[in-house]
């Protein structure tokens, strides 16, 4: 008989969020009228927020609740075409309070207003603080909100933060630290949305709820991992903070590392929030780059230059607004890594991330070994090794590879592919990551959030990386790639060393 883990407390099926007000420091930026007030208005529709629930948007803007709501409605024009009454309701639970978190004033004129809004909705001094704000006032802010005693009650008050949580392995720790001081670990939600897609935590369920997966899900069958975010645009209006940052900072310290982490962790005992974590952690702890002694012969790192088409010219990352014109800073990264423990030792995992690359693909592909004596003819010379590729984005699913006879008289095999679509199976688009990770939030489930060790073990793997950026960066020079390629020739030459190539999603 299976057992049903009688702790199963993370991921709950039927979750109810409990009287709430979201505060949102960081209310005039990108990030609230883009992701966090449409997932908020997508969890009302859903009817997934309590009756009683109040968002107040706060930032150094003198904004009223009407001109907050206004400015958010520019963002969902079409969404609220399509539902006005649902946001002629939803938006009466915005509100908007003027707060510079470096001002100790400000925080206790936010703390009268959050009593009023208690009193107003019936929010029973459940709060979930969201820091959306640059990553610099991450101390101050919690400093503020502590010494305001607005993180006092462990069981009513939360914290999110958003990415990036640290600039490298001490920024991390000190913040780690200091965040510690402020409020219990239990408190605290680090954010990274890859974990909110659907796909993402399908690599759990797909490992876990299944038995013909785990069994070879090792470096007895496993010959190399592929793990790939790439992405058509470029650095948008970002500039000001992709300069400071780089594609490892941006996509593999956080994003691509969290698929490593899922992809290569053991089945955890419960399923339980502690459990999963633990984990994630233990895995990234026994990871590290493929070559330690000299780092920079495992990474690859790339800027786009100019490309696209006639019809669609792209300027090269250096000629973008707010760029340097000399510029080293990396738009793509790729590196082999190692795992060091029973289930991976000599396995690699290669991962790489790009900016105006070819497509628009985040997959996680496991390839597998060969079989040992090549019995048939196959279509191209030899057979392709087994491959699942998880689709995380876009035309999210999973597909299998495998060799089946060619029709015909002769017994030659060719590659065939079985699929899964979410589409096709479900129907429905899944939601936005940020709609269940803003819901996970407030339902204080931490499972889908990063721990401090997780945050931690991350950063130290790609410590000695950063270093030679910043000590001898013509050791890991920025290779240029025409935009809408695969990024550099370099990049290649990697996989070719260990006679492979990258998939071409
Ligand atoms: C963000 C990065 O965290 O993730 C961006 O800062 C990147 O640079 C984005 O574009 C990618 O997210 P997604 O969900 O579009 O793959």
């Amino acid at each position: 008989m299976p057992i049903t883990n009688p702790l199963r407390v993370g991921l709950r099926q039927e979750r109810v969020i409990s009287p709430q007000c979201l505060i949102i420091f960081g209310a005039s930026g990108d990030l609230t009228h883009r992701k966090l007030v449409p997932a908020l208005f997508e969890l009302f529709k859903q009817r997934r927020l309590p009756q009683e629930f109040a968002v107040i948007g706060c930032a150094r803007r003198r904004w009223s609740d009407e001109e907050f709501r206004h400015k958010m409605e520019h963002s969902l024009t079409k969404e609220i075409q399509e539902n006005p009454k649902e946001w002629k309701e939803f938006s009466s639970s915005l509100f908007y309070e003027p707060v510079n978190l470096e001002n100790s004033q400000d925080i206790l004129t936010l703390r009268e207003r959050l009593n009023e809004i208690d009193k107003l909705k019936a929010t029973h001094a459940n709060r979930t603080f969201y820091l959306s704000v640059s990553p610099k006032f991450y101390s101050s802010g919690c400093k503020a909100l502590a010494s305001a005693g607005l993180l006092n009650d462990p069981k009513r008050s939360r914290i999110v933060i958003e990415k990036p949580f640290g600039r490298d392995f001490s920024s991390a720790q000190s913040l780690n630290k200091l965040v510690q001081t402020c409020a219990l670990e239990s408190q605290i939600f680090r954010i990274d949305h890859y974990l909110g897609k659907e796909t993402v935590q399908n690599i759990l369920v797909m490992r876990f709820a299944n038995t013909i997966f785990e069994p070879i899900w090792n470096r007895n069958f496993i010959s190399n991992v592929q793990i790939t975010s790439g992405e058509t645009v470029g650095v948008e209006d970002r500039a000001a903070y992709y300069e400071t940052s780089g594609a490892l900072r941006d996509m593999v310290q956080n994003h691509l590392t969290q698929m490593l982490a899922i992809t290569a962790m053991e089945p955890p005992g419960h399923f339980d929030p502690e459990a999963i974590r633990n984990e994630k952690a233990k895995v990234l702890q026994a990871a590290h780059l493929a070559d330690e002694l000299e780092p920079w012969k495992c990474c690859v790192r790339g800027q786009y230059s100019k490309g696209g088409s006639k019809s669609n010219p792209l300027m090269g990352y250096r000629e973008e607004p707010g760029v340097s014109p000399n510029s080293t800073t990396e738009t793509y990264v790729a590196m082999k890594l190692f795992i060091n423990n029973w289930r991976w030792q000599g396995v690699p995992f290669y991962i790489r991330t790009g900016k105006r690359l070819a497509k628009r693909t985040s997959e996680v592909v496991l390839t597998f070994r060969e079989a040992p004596v090549h019995l048939f003819d196959a279509a191209g010379g030899s057979p392709t090794s087994n491959q699942l590729i998880l689709r995380i984005q876009p035309n999210e699913g999973a597909e299998f590879k495998f060799e089946v006879k060619s029709p015909g008289s002769g017994m030659r095999s060719r590659p065939v592919e079985m699929e899964f679509s979410y589409d096709e199976s479900f129907g429905e688009p899944s939601d936005e990551g940020y709609v269940r990770l803003l819901a996970d939030a407030m339902l204080g489930d931490p499972t889908l959030f990063t721990r401090s060790d997780e945050v931690e073990a991350a950063w130290r793997l790609y410590t000695p990386l950063l270093e030679i950026i910043e000590d001898s960066p013509w050791q890991l020079p920025t290779y240029q790639y025409e935009a809408r390629t695969w990024g550099p020739s370099e990049a290649d030459a990697l996989l070719a060393k260990d006679h492979l190539l990258w998939r071409r999603p």
